[in-house]
């Protein structure tokens, strides 16, 4: 048996049931469209939710871009091995294409090309001039280099993959395409590095290692040991590139 909410509803069906069915009928229809409506909206307001949070993901990316290709001319001139100066110098290009083509996605969707500043490429350009300017040139060096080229590697390959879901997600097929064509180049870049460290330069940075080493046995010579703070400066020193050494090998193992 039907319950009803209240007496006067109850009246109200029995009393006109041809009436009442067309209300009934026309208030399913409407709790139906609002519904919709209401999932419709909540769909809009999710899809503007994460369009604002992909154009502040590439403005982030548009600084960062751009801050390497003032970024990567030094390192080029750091760089010892012909390998290396060769890989940089091809992906200081792309690096200008890659600024290009971001310009071409802040067209497409509508928006005027602005530049974020960028915290984390901003460290890890810096932790690469500290690299540079605490090495001397050589072997070693270009290990540092390697090794700070590969952490702004990472980096982009990780935003350049989010940035490419989310234009997926947000239906700009056109747009996850270019930015498709840039993740390739950056993950490509990465395992270039990682040929070069290992061939051309990490072997040579072993080996310069032990030099040191040799050099560090004849600096600790019994008539020099009284000099205890130009000791502690060096062992510090080779501390400092066993380390880098070490993270370049461990990178390249990942
Ligand atoms: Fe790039």
């Amino acid at each position: 048996m039907q319950q009803y909410a209240t007496f006067d509803e109850s009246i109200k069906w029995v009393k006109f049931p041809i009436l009442n069915n067309h209300m009934k009928k026309q208030a399913v229809s409407a709790t139906e469209k609002n519904a919709k409506q209401k999932t419709s909206d909540n769909t809009a307001i999710e899809a503007s939710k994460l369009m604002k949070l992909f154009e502040d993901e590439l403005k982030d990316i548009y600084w960062a871009e751009k801050a390497l290709t003032k970024a990567i001319p030094k390192m080029i001139k750091n760089a010892t091995a012909m390998e290396l100066t060769e890989a940089l110098q091809s992906h200081l290009e792309e690096t200008h294409e890659h600024v290009i083509r971001l310009e071409m996605v802040f067209q497409i969707i509508g928006k005027k090309a602005v530049a974020k500043k960028c915290e984390a490429m901003e460290g890890l350009i810096k932790e690469a001039e500290e690299i540079m300017e605490e090495c001397d040139a050589g072997a070693m060096c270009d290990a540092g280099i390697i090794s700070a080229g590969q952490k702004v590697e990472h980096y982009e390959i990780a935003t350049y993959g989010t940035l490419r879901q989310f234009a997926a997600t947000l239906g700009l097929a056109d747009v996850a395409s270019i930015l498709e064509k840039t993740l390739a180049e950056e993950k490509a870049a990465d395992e270039t590095l990682t040929t070069v460290a290992t061939t051309a330069v990490n072997v040579k940075a072993a080996s310069e290692e032990e030099n040191d080493e040799e050099d560090n046995e004849k600096d600790t010579d019994p008539g020099e040991i009284d000099e205890d703070a130009e000791v502690n400066k060096k062992t510090e020193k080779r501390e400092n590139k066993k380390n880098r050494v070490r993270s370049v090998f461990i990178s390249n193992v990942e």
